[in-house]
């Protein structure tokens, strides 16, 4: 029988020390993507051994591409734009990875075979119209079942350019319209009405793809064979957030997380952290083909802040723990726009919301508004859920440490998904 690991978590005095983290999740997914269907080979360092990205990595070994680990690489060797085969199984099952289903769809768009994607309940009741709309648009034969929920049936060949106007914000689904791009006879372009996640362009461009950036406009020429490259992955920003909260909110605290992600569009977390006050601060900076730094925070006093919804794009996985941030600051933080949390893994408006009222927390919810009103103290609560979602479950982890009094979590192996080391890093952080 499946048993659910549940935790006890004692509030902690202090976080300190230094971290290096496995590469960024998105990073990673790309990375063995584009490595997939390049020509050559592409040599990874970082790579991030998580469910989600592994995943990825056996969609595309069931496709023919051999990917092995050598000493502290990941070997790609590529199999061209089309050179993908048909996968023996009928369906490639991606647990519960929106970012493979959704982004992979994409490149399954231009490859002459038929191909199922399935997922696990929860993957199963995301939305997938967002993707199969734009890529019907291209002609691609794409079909979600019964409401625009997976599985998702894909059968490639043509492939027609478009122009299309975003009308959610989605790095996802701009992917998976640039790789489709990248078999059309012409060029696809994509404008988004607020920048999200570039990491796809930077990608494209390394691998020597015609891709062009002009503000929120992205074009693509499809028909141009891509080149493998050798590169390394900067440490997961959405990982170190909670760490980076930790050490805000608790006493004493100093951390330092080496050569983590800093990507502008990715990493508004420094910013959002910075103006409620937190004594953040960044070193080393390295800008190869994503930017990268050292990230350092140290024990703050933070006031609320009125997060708007063009900035939304840029923290949306670090939400969860700006809810926790919010919820222990000074004065009122005003969360404006973020629907989208609502069809993540769960839905972390109400995750959240419930966990932190259980903690005595002030929060708020109204038509487009998130209202969180900080209190003195957070006390702890044996019934807090992660909801099977590994944000959820990591922000109210940190949550728990800052409390008053002893906290239980339900269902902790949900970190797997971005990040196994979780709570083996957190002990090495408690010292
Ligand atoms: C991701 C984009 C985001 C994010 C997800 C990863 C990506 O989703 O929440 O964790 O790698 O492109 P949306 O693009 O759907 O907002």
């Amino acid at each position: 029988m499946y048993h659910m690991r549940s935790i006890k978590i004692k509030p902690i005095k202090k976080l300190s020390g230094n971290l290096r983290l496995a590469g960024d999740k998105s990073i990673s997914h790309r990375a063995v993507m584009i490595g997939a269907i390049a020509e050559g080979v592409t040599r990874v360092k970082n790579i991030l051994d998580c469910d989600d990205c592994n995943y990825t990595i056996e969609a595309f070994r069931r496709m023919g591409v051999s990917i092995r680990n050598v000493k502290n690489e990941t070997i790609i060797t590529g199999s061209g734009l089309k050179g993908l085969k048909k996968p023996s199984v009928a369906k490639i099952f991606v647990g519960n990875s929106g970012t493979t289903m959704r982004i992979l769809a994409g490149i399954l768009a231009g490859q002459d075979f038929e191909t199922s994607l399935e997922g696990d309940t929860s993957l199963s009741n995301r939305p997938m119209m967002r993707i199969t709309e734009p890529l019907s648009q291209m002609g691609v034969d794409i079909r979600a079942s019964t409401g625009g929920y997976p599985p998702l049936k894909i059968k490639g060949g043509l492939v027609n350019p478009i122009d299309y106007r975003m009308p959610i914000p989605s790095a996802q689904v701009k992917s998976a319209i640039l790789f489709a791009g990248l078999y059309a006879k012409g060029t696809t372009s994509v404008e988004e009405a607020f920048k999200s996640r570039d990491h796809t362009e930077r990608m494209l461009k390394l691998f020597g793809s015609k891709i062009k950036v002009d503000g929120l406009k992205i074009s693509v020429e499809g028909g141009v064979e891509l080149e493998g490259r050798s590169f390394d992955i900067p440490g997961d920003i959405s990982s170190a957030s909670f760490f980076m909260a930790g050490g805000v909110l608790l006493n004493d605290s100093k951390i330092r997380i080496e050569r983590v992600s800093i990507n502008p569009t990715r990493a508004g977390i420094l910013k959002i952290m910075s103006g409620m006050g937190a004594d953040i601060r960044i070193h080393n900076k390295a800008d190869l083909f994503e930017p990268a730094g050292d990230v350092e925070v140290e024990t703050s006093r933070t006031k609320g802040i009125v997060i708007g919804e063009s900035e939304i794009p840029g923290i949306i996985d670090e939400l969860p723990i700006i809810f926790v941030l919010a919820a222990l600051s000074k004065g009122r933080t005003v969360i404006r726009g973020a629907e989208e949390l609502r069809v993540k893994e769960t839905d972390r408006i109400n995750s959240m919301k419930a966990n932190l009222e259980k903690m005595g927390a002030d929060i708020e919810i109204t038509k487009n508004e998130i209202v969180i009103n900080g209190v003195k103290e957070l006390k702890g609560s044996k019934n807090l859920r992660s909801f099977g979602d590994h944000r959820t479950c990591m922000a109210m982890t940190i949550a728990a440490l800052a409390a008053k009094g002893e906290s239980e979590i339900d269902d902790i192996d949900c970190v797997n998904k971005s990040f196994p080391e979780f709570f083996n890093y957190l002990k090495k952080l408690e010292g």
